[in-house]
């Protein structure tokens, strides 16, 4: 690296990478006008596989804590978290429900066959009521997908009128009947979901089109004023971005999606397996994971052309990993476990969300319980925590907290002749006055040495939580449900007015300055 690259690279706060370099350098700044939005950690429930039922919906005689059918155990450690939304009904899923389906006593309510995931009977128990009854007790807003590929600008209109209006319409009588008397008030709404692929097979221009179409009776009721998401691109599709940008005006979107999966071998032929992987597939599985980072960058330079004050949210409302499904497990539902990569691509891909926080304002991990990359795994009655819960209880800290710059000089991690970049990193400063940073060592090997300054920051003592394994394959499972858990961590030391770390091989680490 010369000089010359290092200067520039350092002006425009990004990571270096240093090779041949054991130890890393890293420079936060005190300030920035930005907020992290907590709507970044979102997550995402569909109507696939145990995700729903089974999951959070279980059948009356399950012995576990329940409110109506929805699963207590679930909701408090949810909570723990601090989940701030919640995208349902897909997904896929999305554009073939019918809302009309999931209303009224559960007895009448018609069955589907639920074409996209397994072609199981989709017996309609769990509608809108009990998806809103089931954010209420999670705290946390609910984001609902509308039916744009095979449903109407009628029923969707109908949907948010049921859910949002105060008035005396006949579809509002019918929320009353159904027994909420008061307005939910739901402000996040998609405008369909992948229709680029199963949400409708569209080209971007037709796209635009029917979104504007559905936006215009996409209707604002009292004290609900909507967040209008149009159908984004899937991963790197610049085009898709473009026209949207082009012929929706500002005005009428709050945001615009983004899919964008982590496959490991990078073939949905065979996309590799959750736990039984070498270093080399590791390997694989981060390079393709950061490419979160250059999807979001551009991405967000075509939004800027169109709209350089930032007015339209990027929401990466679905990613994660996606490996085979556990063998013998239905294929289409999507079960996978969760190892310590999973932790380790969690909490690289958050971290590159936080660093853009001036356009990602939104994102969803898919999909909460029991389906790809999940926070929570169940088996009748038993439940375990995730490598990645564990992830976002550590990462929580960030949410709605003022965003602070970094610039960092990594090392590099090397395998097979390649390399990516060792260390990623997000920094934050809560309503407290606490500054959090979030570390990744994403080497299998080495332990690096990171040197932080911290000019302008006012701090006495640094505490912190770790998460790590001794095999990058490990996992909790039901007859172990603790082995990956955060432990505290004692890496870091003052040295004067800088901060030492010690950011052990393959792990995350959050750190607390005050
Ligand atoms: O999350 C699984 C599926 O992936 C979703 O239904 C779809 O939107 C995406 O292709």
């Amino acid at each position: 690296m010369t000089i010359k690259t290092y200067l520039v690279a350092l002006f425009a706060g990004i990571t270096i990478n240093a090779s041949a370099q054991s130890t890393a350098s890293l420079s936060v700044a005190s300030d920035s006008k930005l907020t992290i939005s907590k709507h970044i950690y979102g997550q995402f429930a569909e109507h696939l596989g145990h995700g729903i039922y089974g999951g959070f919906w279980v059948d009356p005689s399950l012995p576990v804590a329940k409110q109506d059918r929805i699963r207590l155990d679930i909701v408090a450690a949810l909570k723990e978290i601090k989940i701030p939304n919640l995208r349902w009904p897909g997904g896929c899923f999305a554009d073939e429900y019918h809302w009309r389906d999931g209303i009224g006593a559960p007895a009448q309510r018609p069955r589907m066959v639920n074409t996209n995931w397994g072609g199981v009977t989709e017996d309609n128990s769990f509608g809108t009521h009990e998806f809103l009854k089931l954010c209420d007790l999670l705290g946390c807003e609910p984001y609902f997908a509308a039916n744009v590929g095979s449903g109407t600008v009628e029923e969707m209109s109908k949907w948010i009128e049921y859910v949002n209006s105060n008035s005396t319409s006949t579809v509002v009588q019918m929320r009353k009947d159904n027994g909420h008397p008061d307005p939910y008030k739901v402000t996040f709404w998609g405008i369909g979901n992948e229709s680029w692929g199963c949400g409708g097979n569209m080209t971007p221009e037709f796209y635009a089109n029917e979104f504007k179409r559905y936006a215009s009776f996409a209707k604002n009721y009292p004290g609900a004023r909507l967040k209008k998401i149009a159908s984004g691109p899937n991963s790197d599709d610049y085009n898709w971005t473009e026209v949207i940008m082009k012929n929706i005006p500002d005005y009428m979107m709050w945001g615009i999606s983004m899919h964008y999966y982590t496959i490991p071998t990078g073939n949905w032929g065979k996309k590799g397996s959750a736990t039984n992987f070498s270093e080399s597939e590791y390997f694989n599985t981060m390079v393709n994971c950061l490419k979160m980072e250059e999807m979001v960058t551009k991405h967000s330079a075509i939004m800027d052309k169109y709209d350089p004050e930032k007015k339209v949210a990027l929401v990466v409302d679905e990613w994660g990993v996606w490996t085979d499904v556990e063998p013998g497990t239905n294929p289409g539902f999507l079960y996978q476990q969760n190892s310590l990569r999973d932790a380790l691509i969690a909490a690289t891909t958050l971290n590159i969300f936080n660093n853009h926080c001036d356009r990602v304002r939104g994102a969803a991990l898919a999909q909460t319980i029991n389906v790809l990359q999940s926070l929570i795994l169940t088996d009748k009655e038993k439940m375990l925590l995730t490598p990645t819960y564990h992830i976002f209880d550590m990462y929580k800290v960030h949410q709605d907290a003022q965003y602070l710059p970094i610039q960092l000089i990594s090392p590099d991690y090397v395998v097979d002749g390649k390399k990516l970049p060792a260390i990623n990193v997000s920094a934050s400063r809560d309503a407290s006055g606490k500054v959090h940073i979030s570390l990744v060592n994403l080497d299998m090997h080495n332990d690096i040495t990171i040197s932080t300054a911290l000019t302008g920051i006012q701090w006495k003592t640094v505490s912190g939580k770790v998460l790590t394994s001794a095999n990058i394959t490990d996992v909790n499972t039901f007859d172990q449900p603790n082995k990956l858990h955060l432990a505290n961590f004692t890496g870091a030391k003052k040295d004067g007015a800088n901060l030492v770390v010690v950011i052990p091989a393959k792990s995350v680490v959050t750190l607390e300055l005050e």
